[in-house]
């Protein structure tokens, strides 16, 4: 009874152990504008990111929770997001052989999505699934220091490492064996202001794009903490000084 107690235990340690050394390292911490109490979202880091997305990751990623109109918050006018909407198709209404007919997206539709259908994915992909981007931020733990780690953190395989047909090697993603090719490669995009496209710099856009799509309304949660504390400390204050005042009166009545 006690070997097997024994042998249970050493065998439950061996396999925590060896599937620890397998998980990916933690990804190295990044400073990004939006964390923190105060944290904001650079406008500008904003629409390079949506560039980096619809010129790189939209090709295999949806977005699908975001609309294009929500795109006027990033300095966007109605024409601009227009124009921007006009260039996808999403599905119409369904035609006479019953089959839906594509039609120009317009500002109040969700991102199109770039495979009419899951399988279609898989199979343009090795058999991987492109997660859709718009929650990806914080469907992750480390969310966007993962996401930068991920698509920035190719490496060449370990000679010891037996990578699978048509995978990639990455010291972030679990397991190692990615499905999604390195995205980025310098000056892959041109941005209009000037920054140079450094793969770097693509990526912390990107990231910093995809965490506003997964929480567009942060700064607006985060203004309002603080003001919270605020009335808080001030309210504290005063009842602090009105109870002095009420023990005041009895300790010494007239
Ligand atoms: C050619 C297609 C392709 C492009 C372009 C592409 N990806 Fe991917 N991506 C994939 C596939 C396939 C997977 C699934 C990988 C797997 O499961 O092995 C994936 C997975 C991911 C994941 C999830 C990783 C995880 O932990 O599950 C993130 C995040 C991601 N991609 C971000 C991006 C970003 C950001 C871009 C643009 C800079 C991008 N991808 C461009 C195909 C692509």
């Amino acid at each position: 009874m006690k070997r097997t107690l024994w042998i249970t235990l050493c065998a439950v340690f061996l396999g925590a152990s060896l599937s620890y050394g397998n998980a990916a390292p933690k990804p190295p911490e990044q400073n990004w504008s939006f964390e923190g109490p105060f944290g904001t979202f650079d406008r500008k880091a904003l629409r390079r990111g949506l560039q980096v997305y619809r010129e790189v990751c939209a090709s295999c990623h949806s977005a699908a929770h975001l609309r294009y109109e929500k795109l006027k918050e990033l300095g966007f006018t109605e024409s601009d997001v227009k124009a921007i909407a006009a260039e996808y198709e999403v599905p119409g209404p369904v035609g006479e052989d019953g089959n839906t007919k594509p039609r120009k997206a317009e500002p109040k539709d969700f991102f199109a999505h770039p495979y009419p259908t899951e399988a279609a994915a898989r199979d343009a992909n090795n058999g991987a699934l492109p997660v859709d981007l718009s929650m990806v931020i914080k469907a992750r733990p480390h969310g966007p220091d993962y996401v930068f780690a991920f698509i920035t953190g190719y490496a060449k395989a370990p000679s010891d490492l037996k990578m699978a047909p048509g995978m990639h090697y990455n010291l972030y993603f679990p397991g190692h064996q990615s499905a999604m090719a390195p995205p980025l490669s310098d000056n892959q995009v041109t941005y209009p202001d000037g920054t140079p496209a450094t793969v770097d710099h693509m990526a912390r856009d990107v990231v910093t794009f995809l965490a506003w799509a997964s929480e567009p309304e942060m700064e607006t949660r985060k203004r309002m903490g603080v003001m919270v504390l605020i009335f808080l400390s001030i309210f504290t204050a005063m009842l602090y000084v009105l109870t002095k005042r009420v023990w005041w009166h009895i300790k010494h009545p007239s």
